[in-house]
């Protein structure tokens, strides 16, 4: 991951500070994931624009004790679904550490494919990480009707 874990209640508000003021401010779209049957908050995750691939990208973080159920397919689903039909975008970005591969399944279920391997550096700079970029398929993969054709099933 390119953030840290957070080390704290103190990290996690100042974070969810940023995460208020940055949406006011560069229209970043960010959302707690909730499970439908409880309202319990399991989550957070959205869209931020990757300057460098002009591209919006996919990021997401859930409990781990809700790991391996489809649920952060499904609410990438809808975060996409978001951003087809709101924002009007169609082309997508995401990345994963090489040795998260549940990462790489969250995209790749929709249809992203493995666009390369990328040494970058952690959010604050402080370290060095391998990962795996992914976006749509270039020509169909990219259009409007195949995100609204994906939205009408379910990925997996
Ligand atoms: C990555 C993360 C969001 C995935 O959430 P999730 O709700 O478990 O995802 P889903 O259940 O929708 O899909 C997980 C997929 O990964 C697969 N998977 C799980 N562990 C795996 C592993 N070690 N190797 C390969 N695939 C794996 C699952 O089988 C599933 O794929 P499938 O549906 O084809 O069987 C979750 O693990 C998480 O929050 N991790 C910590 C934060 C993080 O890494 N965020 C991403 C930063 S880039």
């Amino acid at each position: 991951m390119r953030w840290n874990v957070h080390r704290s209640v103190a990290e996690t508000k100042e974070w969810l500070s940023e995460e208020e003021a940055g949406a006011a401010k560069d229209g970043r779209c960010v959302w707690g994931f909730a499970l439908k049957e409880t309202g319990r908050l399991i989550g957070s995750g959205g869209l931020i624009l990757n300057e460098d691939r002009q591209m919006f990208e996919l990021g997401y973080c859930i409990m781990k004790e809700y790991w391996n159920r489809g649920l952060t397919t499904g609410a990438a689903q809808v975060v996409i679904g978001f951003a087809v039909q709101r924002l009007g975008a169609y082309v997508f970005y995401a990345h994963r550490d090489k040795d998260n591969a549940a990462s790489g399944r969250v995209p790749e279920k929709p249809g992203f494919i493995l666009l390369g391997n990328i040494d970058c550096q952690s959010l604050d700079g402080k370290r060095n990480i391998q990962g795996c970029e992914y976006t749509p398929q270039p020509g169909q993969g990219r259009t409007k009707a195949h995100w609204l054709r994906l939205q009408r099933q379910p990925y997996y």
